[in-house]
């Protein structure tokens, strides 16, 4: 593992060359950037989880800090305006002291309203970058989240430096552990909530500080895209497991997904399968190469692992025309990953922002860029028996089901198969497999 802290300068370098570059050709001094403010619960006297502003942690790894500001025009030395009130009722943040802050001019804010002091003198010309717009309004600037600075920044998100990528590649190495633990879990009787407990205990993060919520799904529960309950009690029958879990590391995301039988079958076998055609999809990932065909290629895949398994019958491409192959599989491939689990700028072709979309029949696509260095993406097949969805299918495409396999997969949910890959200028590297995870 690299020393993330010498990666560092060439990273905040990077970001300060991105700020120069835009500030200049949108007439602009700079940019002011807020971490956010805390939210209140309706009707309560608390806040829901402190959300970062992403703008804001893209410039360093403060996670959990509200009404603190970055100052950056791009060619002086950023200014951190740190946020650490006098309160005997929350815990205070200490006066930074990491890797990072030498390269900061950082001043104190004791008071969240008296930002404006350390603010620039004249905030005409500066663009205020966060959700806050009142707060930029009580500020008077002008400039708030400005198009054509958005619009840069989502699209150049894409080429992390070396920084981000130890910083992803540190985030993987934590997830696997966890993944680990919870596959121990699953053999060992554990229900949803354990299993989910085991792997938070094991990672050392809590619920809000995971990039996302978990999913755990035992049996038929992983053919709920987004399933996020946890039961308390063990089902019946123990036949499957599908756990997507990420981990955090300096507010960059893993985004990894597993599925385990409990036992030998047919069912097993599928996943082993799909696993080999995750890996095989993988390698077909280079520089050049457009995401939206990695995915119509999946669908390809899946269409013959479906003929194979005896699921549907037919070929491929009638598979894949009929709509059988989305029925079984109607997520996108996956999407590009960073300091969010589906980070900005999937669908940008270019700084300006112009936006490609989702194919029509795949509107689920969450990327459709072309592949270049130093991206990363999640590559995440699944195949799910999902009743909704095959009841929909037509009367035609229906015949091309065969509907006793369905019954016989239906009570094990679902797999789905995640890894995180970083795109190299000759090479992929497949951070989860390398930390060692199956
Ligand atoms: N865990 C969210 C996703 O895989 O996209
Ligand atoms: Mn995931
Ligand atoms: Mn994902």
């Amino acid at each position: 593992m690299e020393q993330i802290a010498n990666l560092y300068y060439a990273h905040i370098a990077e970001l300060s060359r991105r700020v120069a570059e835009i500030s200049q050709r949108e007439n602009l001094a700079g940019l002011v950037i807020h971490s956010g403010q805390p939210h209140r619960q309706f009707l309560d006297d608390m806040n829901y989880p402190f959300k970062v502003n992403p703008q804001f942690k893209a410039w360093l790894p403060i996670l959990d800090n509200p009404n603190c500001w970055i100052i950056a025009n791009g060619i002086d030395k950023p200014r951190l305006v740190f946020y650490r009130p006098v309160d005997f009722w929350h815990k205070v943040n200490d006066v930074p002291e990491a890797f990072w802050t030498e390269h900061f001019d950082i001043k104190i804010l004791s008071k969240a309203d008296r930002v404006a002091e350390h603010l620039p003198q004249d905030l005409c010309g500066w663009a205020y970058i966060g959700e806050h717009l009142d707060v930029a309004d009580v500020l008077e600037f002008t400039s708030r989240n400005p198009d054509g600075v958005m619009n840069y920044l989502h699209y150049h998100r894409a080429d992390k430096t070396q920084y981000e990528l130890a910083c992803l590649r540190r985030a993987n190495q934590i997830a696997v552990k966890g993944h680990k633990a919870a596959k121990n879990a699953f053999f060992n009787g554990a229900t949803e909530f354990e299993i989910q407990q085991q792997y938070l205990s094991e990672i050392g993060q809590g619920e809000n500080e995971v990039p996302y919520g978990n999913i755990v799904a035992l049996n038929q529960n992983a053919a709920i895209l987004h399933y996020t309950a946890l039961e308390h009690v063990s089902p019946a029958q123990r036949l499957s497991f599908l756990i997507d879990a990420g981990a955090n590391y300096h507010g960059y995301a893993a985004d990894i997904t597993r599925t385990y039988a409990f036992e030998k079958n047919r069912f097993c076998e599928l996943i082993s399968a799909l696993n080999k055609q995750q890996l095989a999809i993988i390698e077909t990932m280079k520089p050049g190469v457009k995401y939206p065909d990695l995915h119509l290629q999946t669908h390809d895949r899946i269409a013959n692992l479906l003929i194979e398994f005896d699921i549907a019958r037919g070929d491929s491409e009638g598979l894949v025309e009929s709509g059988v192959t989305s029925a079984f599989f109607p997520h996108g491939l996956g999407h590009m990953l960073g300091l969010q689990v589906h980070d900005m700028g999937g669908y940008s072709h270019d700084e300006r922002g112009t936006h490609i979309p989702a194919p029509e029949a795949h509107p689920f696509l969450r990327c459709t860029r072309t592949l270049a260095a130093n991206q990363v993406l999640t590559i995440e097949p699944g195949i799910y028996f999902i009743d909704s969805l095959l009841n929909e299918l037509s009367a035609q495409a229906k015949q091309l089901v065969n509907w006793q396999v369905v019954d016989e997969l239906r009570p094990f949910g679902g797999i789905r198969i995640e890894d995180n890959v970083i795109v190299h200028a000759d090479r992929n590297e497949n951070m989860t497999r390398d930390c060692g995870l199956e």
